[in-house]
């Protein structure tokens, strides 16, 4: 059996903890064989390969980023995409194929599998952690421990010089990093996608917080939006590789305060490096256990499916069902950390 093995979409802290579970247990234990595709669904559709045996993926646990690169190329919307994948899977004497990634990546895996025959298995990555079919995905662990140092270090400068400090987190359609890093930091103010925000309010709280002399921190996830205005609307612009940015919610969120408030503001845009360096000791487990179940489905031929944690089990559900629902914050949750507000 010879296998390949991809990453595509956005980096993840835990990808590389994924590829050596594949590997070591595929070739350890079903004495496999193995190809790395380079640069998402671009390595199969280019034929673009590299070496991927015990070797290759010594010492890789704790390194960020993966050794395969990645890519958002999407090969549905190239012409003879499948054709090409199909031609180059069979140049390679690939059997099988393991797919890690997110909703883009994963929607490709189904889609070969189920319409063009192709043995695939999936398994699913992403700090923004929005996927339904999972628990948890690997990344998102070590995204809000990024996230959550930033914040006890803001706390200490914003104290110093009474400020607001505003910091915008990853999460384009989902709150799960800005409530968990906002919660564990102690953040005065959370905005998140799922509900719009009132600026207002928002600086009623930030007045509340100065009026009990402390300074406040507001943590607010890349994707909120204010509850009038298209502000972040506009800003939502795609770049020239057709990607959609979004840009700016945490700098326009500093000025309205500061011109409500007439409280001094500062912005921190975290950016990617919540999705670089060393994973943390859960994501590198979690992304290990999906790894070994992943060579596991291959060697029952179980494909068209995705691992996936429930409770503390792994299990296999169809890829299909693993990009139909976005995960979002529940809006109890959202009720229950609001307590901290203000
Ligand atoms: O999907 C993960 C994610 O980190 C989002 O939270 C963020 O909006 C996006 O990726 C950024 O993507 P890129 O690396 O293409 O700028």
């Amino acid at each position: 059996m010879r296998v390949g093995v991809l990453t595509g979409g956005g980096d993840c802290p835990g990808l590389n903890a994924v590829i050596r579970g594949i590997v070591r247990k595929g070739v350890q234990e079903y004495g496999y064989d193995f190809v790395g595709f380079r640069d998402g669904w671009r390595g199969p559709l280019e034929g673009d390969t590299v070496r991927l045996d015990i070797s290759a993926v010594r010492g890789i646990l704790p390194r960020g980023g993966t050794i395969l690169g990645s890519s958002r190329t999407n090969p549905l919307k190239q012409e003879n995409g499948i054709r090409r994948i199909k031609d180059n899977l069979a140049k390679e004497e690939v059997d099988a194929l393991v797919a890690i990634g997110g909703e883009d990546t994963l929607g490709v895996a189904a889609r070969l599998a189920d319409e063009y025959g192709v043995q695939v298995v999936g398994v699913p990555k992403t700090i923004d952690n929005d996927l339904s079919a999972t628990d948890y995905t690997f990344g998102f662990d070590t995204a809000v421990n990024i996230a959550t140092e930033a914040i006890d270090r803001l706390h200490t400068t914003a104290e110093s010089h009474m400020r607001v400090l505003v910091v915008e987190v990853m999460g384009r359609h989902a709150g799960w990093i800005a409530i968990h890093s906002g919660l564990a930091g102690g953040a005065n103010v959370i905005l998140i996608p799922e509900q719009r925000f009132d600026v207002d309010q928002v600086c009623a709280w930030v007045t509340s917080r100065f009026k009990a002399s402390y300074a406040p921190i507001v943590v607010v996830a890349e994707g909120a939006m204010p509850k009038d205005g298209d502000m972040v609307l506009k800003d939502r612009s795609l770049d020239s590789f057709g990607h959609v940015r979004l840009s700016g919610v945490g700098e326009w969120l500093a000025k309205e305060i500061e011109g409500r408030t007439g409280k001094e503001a500062r912005t921190t845009v975290l950016g990617h490096v919540q999705r670089g360096g060393t994973p943390s000791a859960f994501d590198r487990w979690l992304a290990t256990r999906f790894g070994l179940h992943a060579i596991e489905a291959v060697r029952d031929g179980d494909f068209g499916k995705m691992v996936a944690l429930r409770g503390t089990d792994i299990v296999r559900v169809p890829l299909s069902e693993a990009t139909a629902k976005l995960k979002t914050v529940d809006p109890k949750l959202y009720e229950e950390v609001g307590v901290f507000f203000g």
